[in-house]
């Protein structure tokens, strides 16, 4: 029988992940009642916040208490005060790590209501997923500094792609392209990158010959953002190493319109450990306490964690009542082309579920 009752840890974190989190969490709540199951949300204040206070982004057994849960949902951390890469690699980058949550998931769509910056394009032109490889690559911590402050002062830093760690996010990349439109794209460099992304395509073109029904092609990462904006229409499913995945699933988005409505998971496919469900966007420290943030982005992951739980038809309600309340200027925040805040957003999107 299925599980009905969840465990969800939240993790708000820093400037507006604290009032997004908030929305998403009443959205599901509403839904859980809907489809008769319950949430039980365990909330934990690491942020920036807590950094000051401790000099930790996290306590010492922070992953142990993170792990008997069924999924977590978070925020966004860093805030001016605490170095980005102090805040991420106190916290989210661990929890992506130990969790094996090596599939980070983007989907991007344009919906009806929300203006593209793209001239001509319309609903319908933009609808794909950006599949990130989330372990690995080019954000390692292997590399070092010598000379430091003097003239012979030199930097490197190591790129890691390993067998396994390519092959699974092809394989999971190939797998929902299938369950989609069937077209699956590589983001590669393999032409000034000489040894990573050669290897990389090599897996690439292995993989795609047991995937016969998917339909392949693959871009040099300069010309592939260069035809998110101008031919947004052509692309389904797209695949890309940790930082070509970083930057696609953020032009993706904003192609769409903006990366508040942008919603990303960060899966551990083999459901080990918990997987993570968050906004696409950081803290926003320029709005953040206005009361203005557009709550989508976090709603949307939430879907995407209810559909990981096993809720598909609970996940098609929320961007259902998202795509009905963007059509119409009275729902919609700031960054969408409104006026509405956080709350007047969240409410409209609840009243359509
Ligand atoms: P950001 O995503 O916080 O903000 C970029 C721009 O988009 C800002 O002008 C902001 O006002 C706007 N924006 C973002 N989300 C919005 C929303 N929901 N509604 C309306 N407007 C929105 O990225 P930024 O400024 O580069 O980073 C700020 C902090 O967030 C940094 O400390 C960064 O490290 C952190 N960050 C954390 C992430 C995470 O926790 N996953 C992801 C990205 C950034
Ligand atoms: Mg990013």
């Amino acid at each position: 029988t299925q599980n009905t009752n969840f465990n969800i840890a939240v993790i708000p974190g820093d400037g507006i992940g604290k009032p997004v989190i908030e929305q998403g969490i009443r959205v599901l709540e509403k839904v859980a009642g809907q489809l008769g199951i319950s949430f039980d949300w365990e909330h934990f204040d690491w942020s920036c916040e807590h950094f000051h206070k401790t000099g930790k982004m996290m306590p010492e057994d922070g992953l142990e208490q993170l792990k008997r849960h069924n999924a977590i949902y978070l925020g966004a951390v860093g805030y001016p005060g605490v170095p980005d890469h102090v805040s991420l690699w106190g916290l989210l980058i661990p929890i992506r790590r130990v969790f094996q949550q090596y599939a980070c998931i983007r989907p991007v769509r344009l919906f009806e209501g929300v203006p593209s910056p793209l001239a001509g394009v319309g609903p319908g032109d933009v609808d794909f997923v950006v599949v990130r490889e989330n372990n690995e690559g080019e954000y390692s911590e292997i590399g070092g500094r010598i000379f430091q402050g003097t003239d012979a002062e030199v930097v490197s830093q190591q790129t890691l792609f390993s067998k396994k760690g390519v092959d699974r996010i092809l394989h999971y990349a190939f797998d929902l392209a299938s369950r989609r439109k069937g077209k699956l794209t590589s983001a590669t460099k393999s032409n000034g990158i000489m040894h990573t992304m050669p290897f990389w395509d090599e897996r690439f073109a292995i993989l795609a010959k047991k995937y016969p029904q998917v339909q392949t092609n693959q871009f040099h990462i300069d010309i592939l953002t260069a035809h998110f904006v101008q031919h947004p229409q052509w692309f389904d499913v797209v695949v890309g190493s940790n930082l070509f995945g970083d930057i696609l699933s953020d032009l993706g988005p904003a192609v769409a319109g903006t990366i508040g409505i942008a919603a990303s998971a960060n899966i551990n496919p083999e459901g080990q450990f918990p997987s993570m469900f968050e906004p696409v966007h950081g803290s926003a420290p320029d709005i953040a306490g206005k009361g203005i943030a557009n709550p989508i982005g976090a709603i949307w992951a939430g879907a995407m964690m209810l559909e990981h739980l096993g809720f598909e038809e609970g996940h098609d309600v929320i961007l259902g009542a998202i795509e009905r309340v963007v059509k119409h200027q009275s729902g919609k925040t700031r960054d969408m082309g409104g006026t509405a805040t956080t709350l007047e957003c969240a409410n409209a999107i609840l009243d359509e579920i």
